[in-house]
């Protein structure tokens, strides 16, 4: 390399490493660190395949949902997902990721989704406890992710947290109808709610002290908070709203303390974590094996779809096809 490169190189990491401390957002034609760029590519990836494989514990209920009204909300709620997964892919292939490639890392397991979406759907409760704790955590952590210094990242997270709060109220309200119900109904939720809490805590990663790409995503602005300290105020949020649902968090240690000015609770189950993110929770191989083959089960609409964009790509500085049939018609 000559001194010349090196300079240029200089000049480009230092333009970036001031644009970050500025708050200004990177784009996808500026220079960027190779180790950025991959960090994002894998978090982005791993967040836009948790939004699709996200839509079929949810998707399970549709066919048994209690009224027409509940289904046509938890119809619209599977399809944003849907189009969260679409909006964050087109995010990552501004990276110069193409989407076959992240979908064939997804279906060979080399890259992740949330582990939550490993854990089995049993009665309708589990409907609203998705949305109220699942999109609840979700919110908490995408939130700060609209400030995230990649602009396309930032941007797509703006829409999708809109409706994310939608997911979250509409979760709320199904619980709570639930929690005023019968006793069976109130039960229902209950037992939902316990079955939820503590994977909805580890949606925020580990610990701090054991994230291994924290500090980096840190100093980048791609994450604004630590893990610890998102997972604390998902807990400070929840706290009344588990009050106000007239439902129980099932741990016995959560209490209010008052020198901290947050909420304490008991210590979560990292070998659980561990084992589903290693592949053997309950859902794992079912969600894995049903996104498979809803990918093979769908080549025909891709081929149809990119055999239809052939024929209508407007040639370079010309016009389609059918406009010129019908000028000269
Ligand atoms: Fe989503
Ligand atoms: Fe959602």
């Amino acid at each position: 390399m000559t001194t010349g490169t090196v300079d240029a190189a200089e000049r480009y990491e230092a333009a970036f490493d001031e644009a970050v401390a500025a708050d200004e957002r990177i784009e996808p034609r500026d220079w960027m660190p190779d180790a950025y760029r991959s960090t994002l590519i894998r978090q982005m990836a791993q967040h836009a395949h948790s939004e699709i494989i996200g839509m079929q514990p949810e998707a399970n209920w549709i066919t048994r949902a209690p009224s027409l009204r509940r289904k046509a909300i938890l119809m619209a709620k599977v399809q944003d997902e849907a189009g969260h997964g679409l909006y964050l892919y087109s995010a990552t292939e501004t990276l110069g990721a193409s989407r076959d490639e992240l979908l064939d890392k997804l279906h060979s397991g080399r890259q992740r989704y949330s582990s939550i979406f490993n854990y089995p759907t049993l009665t309708w409760a589990d409907v609203g406890a998705i949305g109220w704790l699942v999109d609840g955590a979700a919110i908490t952590n995408q939130v700060p992710l609209c400030r995230c210094s990649y602009g396309p990242y930032a941007r797509a997270m703006v829409r999708i947290c809109k409706e994310e709060s939608f997911h979250q109220r509409q979760g709320y309200e199904l619980l709570l109808a639930l929690s005023r119900g019968t006793p069976a109904q109130h039960a229902m939720a209950q037992d939902a709610v316990d079955r939820w809490w503590w994977p909805s805590l580890m949606m925020f990663g580990p610990p701090d002290e054991e994230s291994a790409h924290s500090a980096r995503s840190m100093l980048w602005k791609i994450k604004r908070h630590s893990n610890d300290e998102l997972r604390q105020r998902f807990v400070d949020i929840c706290v009344p709203q588990a009050e106000a649902l007239g439902l129980t968090l099932p741990d016995p240690e959560l209490r209010w303390n008052e020198q901290r000015g947050h909420h304490d609770f008991g210590p979560i189950d990292w070998s659980e974590f561990q084992r589903v993110l290693k592949g053997e929770g309950p859902c794992n191989e079912q969600r894995l094996g049903q996104r498979r083959r809803a990918h093979e089960e769908g080549a025909w609409v891709r081929e149809a779809a990119a055999a239809h964009a052939a024929r209508h790509r407007t040639p370079r500085g010309g016009s389609r096809p059918e406009q010129r049939e019908e000028r000269t018609a």
